[in-house]
C-alpha cells in the first residue's frame, strides 16, 4: 500500500450509520490464515463496502502489521512515537526498544488519546509491536479488559464501523483481551488431518472465556483457508464442520484457496484484492459478503 498519510480523525463526530461491530479472528492452531484473512477481510470491508475499519494487531509476532506497513515506514513511525498496541496494555513508562541511544522513554497513554495509523481512506491500523512480549500481563491486574475499554471508547465516539482483531495462536492474555472486546469471532481453519483437534480445543477455550468473563460473544463463521479443493482432507474438513454439533451451520460457503502468490505478496504489503487472480478476489469478496450478512452489518 502506498499512502501512509498520518491520520487526522477529522470525522470523529460524523454519524456513521452502523453500530460498531468488533470481530476477532481466532484459532489455537498456528498458520491457519488468521492474519491473512483478518487483514484482507478488513481491506475488503473498507474497499467493497465503504465501511470505516480499524484493524488491531494483538499478536506479538505482528504479522498483520507487516502485511500493511513496510519495515522502513514502521521504523519511522515508531521513532515518531506513534501509538501501537503496547499503548493499550502498558501502563508504566518504558524504554523504547530500538531507540537510537536506547534511553528514549514512552509515557503511558490514556485509551482516549490513542491514535491509530491511517493505511488508506477507510482502513486504519493499531499496529502490533515486538515489545508486546515485554508487557507484564500477569493475572490480577485486569489488563485483559483494556482493549475493551478502548473499543468502548470508539463505540461511544462513533469513530469506526468495524474493528477487526488479529490474535496469536495461543490461549494467552492477549487472546482473552481480544475475546472480551469482541461481539463476534471467526475461525479460520486450514484443512489438514489434525484440524478437528485444534478446533475442538478452541471450542473449549472459548466456552471457558465466555463463562469466566460473562461474554455474549457469537461465532460469525468458520472459514476454510489455504484450501486445496481436490483433496480428501478438504472434504473431511467440510464434513467435520457440517456434522459437528457445535460448529454445524457456521461454515462460510466460500473458502480461501491455496495460492503461493498470496504468501509472496504479503512480503511486499500486497493484498488479495490487488492480486490478478479472479478466483482469489471472488473468494475474499464472497467470504466478506457472507460475514457482513451474518453479523448484520448491512441489511
Ligand atoms: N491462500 C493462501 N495460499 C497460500 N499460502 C497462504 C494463503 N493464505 C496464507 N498463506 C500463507 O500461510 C502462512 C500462514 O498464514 P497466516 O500467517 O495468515 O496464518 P496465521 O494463522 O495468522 O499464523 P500464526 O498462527 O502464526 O499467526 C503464511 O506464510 C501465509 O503467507
Ligand atoms: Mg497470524
Amino acid at each position: 500500500m502506498s499512502d501512509f498519510t498520518d491520520e487526522i480523525l477529522a470525522d470523529n463526530n460524523q454519524i456513521r450509520g452502523v453500530k460498531l461491530k468488533v470481530i476477532s479472528f481466532v484459532n489455537m492452531k498456528g498458520g491457519v490464515a488468521k492474519t491473512t484473512l483478518s487483514v484482507n477481510f478488513a481491506d475488503c470491508l473498507s474497499r467493497r463496502h465503504d465501511l470505516k475499519v480499524l484493524l488491531v494487531d494483538v499478536d506479538p509476532q505482528f504479522n498483520a502489521t507487516q502485511c500493511l506497513v513496510n519495515g522502513e515506514d514502521y521504523k519511522t513511525k515508531c521513532k515518531e512515537k506513534r501509538h501501537t498496541i503496547v499503548d493499550i496494555f502498558d501502563d508504566s513508562p518504558r524504554p523504547i526498544v530500538g531507540s537510537v541511544d536506547g534511553v528514549a522513554v514512552r509515557e503511558p497513554v490514556d485509551v482516549e488519546n490513542i491514535v491509530p495509523w491511517r493505511i488508506n481512506d477507510l482502513l486504519f491500523l493499531l499496529p502490533g509491536a515486538l515489545e508486546l512480549h515485554l508487557v507484564d500481563m500477569a493475572p490480577g491486574q485486569g489488563k485483559e479488559h483494556k482493549l475493551k475499554l478502548y473499543t468502548d471508547h470508539l463505540r461511544k465516539n462513533d469513530n469506526y464501523d468495524v474493528v477487526v482483531i488479529d490474535t496469536p495462536p495461543t490461549p494467552s492474555a492477549w487472546m482473552s483481551a481480544a475475546l472480551i472486546a469482541s461481539d463476534f469471532y471467526i475461525v479460520p481453519l486450514k484443512p489438514e488431518p489434525l484440524s478437528a483437534t485444534g478446533i475442538d480445543l478452541l471450542k473449549s477455550v472459548i466456552k471457558k472465556r465466555k463463562k469466566n468473563y460473562g461474554l455474549k460473544l457469537q461465532c460469525a463463521g468458520v472459514v476454510l483457508a489455504i484450501a486445496e479443493e481436490n483433496t480428501i482432507v478438504f472434504q473431511d474438513a467440510i464434513r467435520f464442520i457440517d456434522n459437528n454439533e457445535f460448529w454445524k451451520g457456521k461454515r462460510i460457503s466460500r473458502h480461501l484457496p491455496k495460492r503461493t502468490i498470496v504468501a509472496r505478496k504479503q512480503g511486499e504489503q500486497g493484498l488479495i484484492l490487488d492480486i490478478n487472480d479472479k478466483k482469489l478476489k471472488l473468494s475474499i469478496t464472497s467470504i466478506t459478503n457472507e460475514i457482513v450478512k451474518r453479523i448484520g452489518l448491512k441489511d
